[in-house]
């Protein structure tokens, strides 16, 4: 590997800068934080998903040796922003989920700490809860809910949430673009179609699950709270957490150097940090240590929704699209409204003249969903991109001709042109390089090998460019003639800390190891979150910006101690449409006897502008893929609505892909010569990989087995007949 030369240090393959401190196990994450006096929290759990707490025993536990403090609802100090319900911790009797705290010992070790938590003694009243996800029969959300349950939402406030209204609902249409067409509308367009699909999809509740769990450490001092922190951005956490305590967001000093990911669900404070710095603060000069459980997390630390996806499509005999309809309903949590808008992509993949989406809540008695890679799109993704095969199916037309055929001249949502829509051309370099022409037969069912079905399948994937202004960076000379480049930028595995050093370097004109990374810490410039796939590209806005003020004040040839600070210039604003797209090959076999799916090969082409390091670049892109084969054949988050409880709540049960789950896997990317001027050329890439690849593998398992399959994930049983 090069450590890059002067002027030439974007584009090149560098190793990751703090492989080896991992390895070594002295890169420190939160609870690994040297920190004086520490003390360890474990947390009680509600074992009601509704209602209220009426009695909380902690006479055992404080009497425990060893034990620091026993915080409830009861003693707890009252938080002063109350407008988030999820953080709003210990400060009430109320019960809104199963798992949720409703207490927190304190003590000398966390052995002590989890033993006394489990001598609190605690009475409920509980309250009827609905935590069962499901629609009825036609597709409609189900009534399901006893009196004083969950509300639906009705069919006239979809219509008034389309007129613009509401913001349930994605009304899909800026002035004068096209609208969306209302239900009859589309019913006539599908009676007139000469083939349609209407079918049923539902994606389960997967969970983020990073390796690293939820992690927080804190300690107040002389009114600053100093949090080390597993989070993907210190000042959006900041921002977040300051205000439940009453303080002003540089009272709250954030520390995260490393994070063992985070897949969005360390986006958000969540309530273990709040408990951590509460409880913190009834200790004076202690440092409070919580990490949650594997088990904890499910409950805990957010999850995607699961949705179920109503997709209707009319096309004409040669699949040529005449109206898309996309009716989602996913999960929301009564303590706090988040959905993931599900219907994104149906919205402006595909060229069709009649359109229609909608996106439903459906609130129930549930731990609070989260952001988790790709949000939106992905799940959207699986829907619309197996109706797509379904349709190919029904026209007898190949699904990459069918794209082709329906490829939109400009966006279709917002009618704005394309910045950069090279799907075809991912679909077409994809299939000459997966062979896709010599799929056994275009009928499934036709390639019986050893016990084992075999067939290809394809799906498309988008993600949209996504970057955010508000970033700074600043630039220091040492007199040992390195730069030092800081900026509050998160570390969440991706290997952010070695591109930002690249884009130093290259911006610099420097060689890479003539650059030290500062990131992590509140301290430093403002910096955006890891997510949304804009991290790289934010913040290496502002690492270019102040290196082109660092050169302009101080020169190419700066004295020791040389300093400059300069902001990100504001976001592209070119009226044009910015997404990124992508194409995934797959081919599954299926064995005959048993069901079981395995995928044999997968591949994945992706357009996303330029590549800074394209071993980074790689890892990210073949980590979605793998984490979308974990989508198609495992992740089930497996709910008991009599308990309101996820019932598979570890690794054992909930099975995400390990390497024996991982066969043949690839992923190429276009060179895109007319790449924007911008700050870098480049796009994000950190969630379009998992876009679209569970729907590429479902169209295989279709194509080898001839079962379609349209509920996630793939279960064995399924395909047996
Ligand atoms: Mo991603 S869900 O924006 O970390």
């Amino acid at each position: 590997m090069s450590t890059g030369l002067r002027g030439q240090s974007i584009g090149v393959g560098l190793g990751r800068l703090d492989g080896v401190p991992k390895v070594r196990g002295t890169a420190l994450y939160a609870y690994e934080q040297p920190v004086p006096q520490p003390a360890y929290l474990y947390p009680v759990q509600a074992t009601i998903a509704r209602g209220t707490v009426v009695r909380i025993d902690t006479g055992a536990a404080e009497a425990l040796d060893g034990v620091l403090i026993v915080l409830t609802h009861l003693n707890a100090p009252r938080l002063v922003d109350t407008k988030d319900q999820e953080l709003l911790v210990l400060q009430s009797a109320a019960v809104g989920f199963r798992g949720q705290f409703i207490g927190a010992v304190v003590a000398e070790s966390s052995e002590i700490a989890r033993h006394a938590a489990g001598l609190v003694e605690v009475a409920y009243a509980p309250a009827p809860h609905n935590s069962a996800f499901s629609v009825g029969e036609h597709g409609h959300i189900s009534p399901g809910s006893a009196p004083g349950l969950p509300r639906q939402v009705s069919e006239a406030e979809i219509e008034a949430a389309i007129a613009g209204e509401h913001g349930h609902v994605s009304p899909g249409s800026a002035p004068g673009l096209p609208r969306q067409v209302s239900e009859a509308e589309i019913e006539a367009a599908l009676a007139a179609a000469s083939t349609a699909v209407d079918q049923t999809y539902t994606t389960p509740p997967e969970y983020n699950v990073p390796m690293e769990p939820h992690t927080s450490v804190a300690i107040w001092n002389d009114g600053i709270l100093t949090m080390y922190e597993s989070t993907q951005g210190v000042h959006s956490f900041q921002a977040g957490l300051a205000p439940l305590f009453g303080l002003e967001p540089e009272q709250v000093r954030v520390i995260s150097p490393y994070v063992g990911g985070g897949f969005g669900s360390k986006i958000e404070v969540h309530a273990q940090a709040v408990l951590a710095a509460m409880a913190a603060r009834e200790l004076p000069g202690r440092a409070v240590k919580v990490a949650l459980t594997r088990q904890q997390m499910f409950s805990l630390s957010g999850y995607r929704p699961p949705t179920i996806q109503h997709v209707r499509l009319g096309a004409d005999l040669d699949g040529t699209l005449t109206a898309v309809a996309v009716d989602v309903v996913e999960q929301s949590s009564r303590m706090k409204e988040f959905t993931e808008g599900s219907d994104g992509p149906a919205r402006m993949m595909y060229a069709a003249p009649q359109r229609r989406t909608t996106n439903r809540p459906v609130v129930l008695d549930v731990p609070v969903p989260t952001w988790m890679r790709a949000p939106g799109r992905c799940a959207g993704m699986f829907g619309l991109e197996v109706a797509m095969d379904e349709l190919a199916v029904a026209c007898a037309v190949d699904p990459i001709a069918l794209r082709v055929r329906n490829e939109p001249p400009v966006d279709p949502e917002t009618g704005q042109p394309h910045a950069f829509r090279h799907l075809l051309d991912c679909l077409q370099l994809g299939a000459e390089r997966f062979d896709w022409e010599h799929r056994a037969a275009p009928a499934p069912r036709a390639r019986l090998q050893h016990g084992w079905w075999s067939g290809m399948g394809v799906a498309s994937a988008t993600y949209p460019d996504f970057r955010v202004p508000d970033n700074a960076a600043r630039i220091r000379f040492e007199a040992d003639g390195t730069y030092v480049v800081q900026i509050a930028a998160a570390e969440i595995g991706t290997g952010s800390r070695t591109v930002l050093t690249q884009i130093a370097a290259e911006a610099l004109g420097c060689p890479a190891r003539c650059v030290r990374m500062e990131i992590g810490d509140s301290s430093l410039p403002r910096a955006s979150v890891a997510g949304g796939s804009f991290g790289t590209i934010s913040w290496g806005a502002a690492i270019v910006a102040a290196a082109e003020a660092f050169r302009d004040q101080h020169g190419a040839d700066p004295r020791p101690g040389a300093e400059t600070e300069a902001h990100a210039p504001g976001v592209i604003d070119d009226d044009r449409s910015r997404h990124s797209f992508g194409a995934h090959f797959a081919e599954v076999r299926v064995n005959a006897a048993t069901g079981e799916i395995r995928v044999s090969r997968m591949l994945g082409v992706f357009s996303v502008g330029r590549i800074i390091n394209p071993v980074t670049a790689r890892s990210q892109f073949i980590g979605g893929m793998t984490m979308g084969i974990g989508m198609a054949l495992h992740e089930h988050g497996v709910m008991d609505p009599r308990f309101g409880t996820i019932v598979n709540h570890d690794f054992a049960d909930y099975h995400i892909p390990t390497c024996a789950d991982i066969e043949d896997i690839d992923a190429i990317w276009l060179e895109e010569p007319e790449a924007p001027p911008g700050v870098l050329g480049a796009r994000g890439l950190g969630e379009i990989g998992i876009v679209g690849a569970a729907a590429a593998i479902a169209n295989a398992a279709y194509h080898a087995t001839g079962v379609r399959a349209r509920n996630l994930p793939l279960a064995p049983d399924a395909f047996l007949s």
